[in-house]
């Protein structure tokens, strides 16, 4: 017999849609989408600039919202959450990474990976620790008190990593994280963040029009036009 308490585990967007509206023009960002991202996967999602990768990622993370449809995680809907709620719930549950690596350039590395820490109200110690553990698991504890304008490219993305996973988010986002490196660089972070996700069990999905790294993640979804075209299986 179905057990209708079952509460669905993992990431699941139902019939999602998001349109953008700048003045009198309409874009259709994503036309109904629905997607079953079980708990653990590492995807990479796949498609031509404007496919509407970076508005999946960015609906999954609570960071905006959907026009349409649903979207929930572990059975919590996010579709319509209140600001501070959505706010509470992307600093708990969702690291991010973006090409950009969008670190406060007045801080030292160590400042900038304890910051979620200190939202969060961790005492300045307990984030100080924490953010000391995170640096060693990127490599970086050496680089802890420059400033980002005095590290590599390389060097600052692995502070953002860091960041990124200073509250030991159940899903890392990661939108082209390693699209502005050179070919070497790219490729020890790309090996940092396959194995820091299989060490830490994370589910993490990463955009990338990269096929290469593509090919290096278990999972593929492409996307065409605002829609998923193939979901891969999982
Ligand atoms: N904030 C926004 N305002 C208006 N249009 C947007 C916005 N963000 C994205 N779009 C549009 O939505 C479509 C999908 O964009 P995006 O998700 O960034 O694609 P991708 O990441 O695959 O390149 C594009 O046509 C883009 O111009
Ligand atoms: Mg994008």
């Amino acid at each position: 017999m179905k057990n209708e308490t079952t509460i669905p585990s993992g990431i699941e967007l139902v019939h999602v849609s998001k349109v953008y509206s700048i003045e009198s023009q309409s874009v259709s960002a994503l036309r109904d989408v629905s997607l079953s991202i079980p708990l653990g996967s590492v995807a990479a999602i796949v498609g031509k600039s404007g496919a509407g990768k970076s508005t999946l990622l960015h609906i999954v993370g609570a960071l905006d919202r959907v026009s349409t449809g649903t979207i929930r995680f572990n059975g919590l809907d996010l579709s319509n959450m209140e600001d501070q709620v959505a706010s509470n719930f992307r600093n708990s549950t969702v690291g991010f990474i973006f090409q950009m690596n969008n670190l406060l350039p007045e801080f030292s590395a160590i400042e900038n990976v304890m910051m979620p820490g200190l939202i969060a109200g961790f005492s300045p110690m307990i984030a100080r620790e924490r953010a000391v553990e995170m640096l060693q698991a990127v490599g970086l504890s050496h680089r802890a008190e420059h400033r980002p304008g005095e590290l590599s490219g390389g060097e600052q993305q692995r502070v953002a990593i860091a960041r990124a996973l200073l509250m030991s988010p159940p899903i890392l986002l990661a939108d082209e994280p390693t699209g502005n490196l050179d070919n070497k660089t790219s490729r020890d972070i790309q090996d940092l963040l396959l194995n820091l996700c299989r060490d830490l069990k994370m589910t993490m999905l990463l955009v990338t029009h990269d096929l290469e790294l593509a090919n290096r993640l278990p999972h593929r979804i492409t996307m065409d036009d605002g829609q998923v075209i193939d979901r891969g299986i999982f």
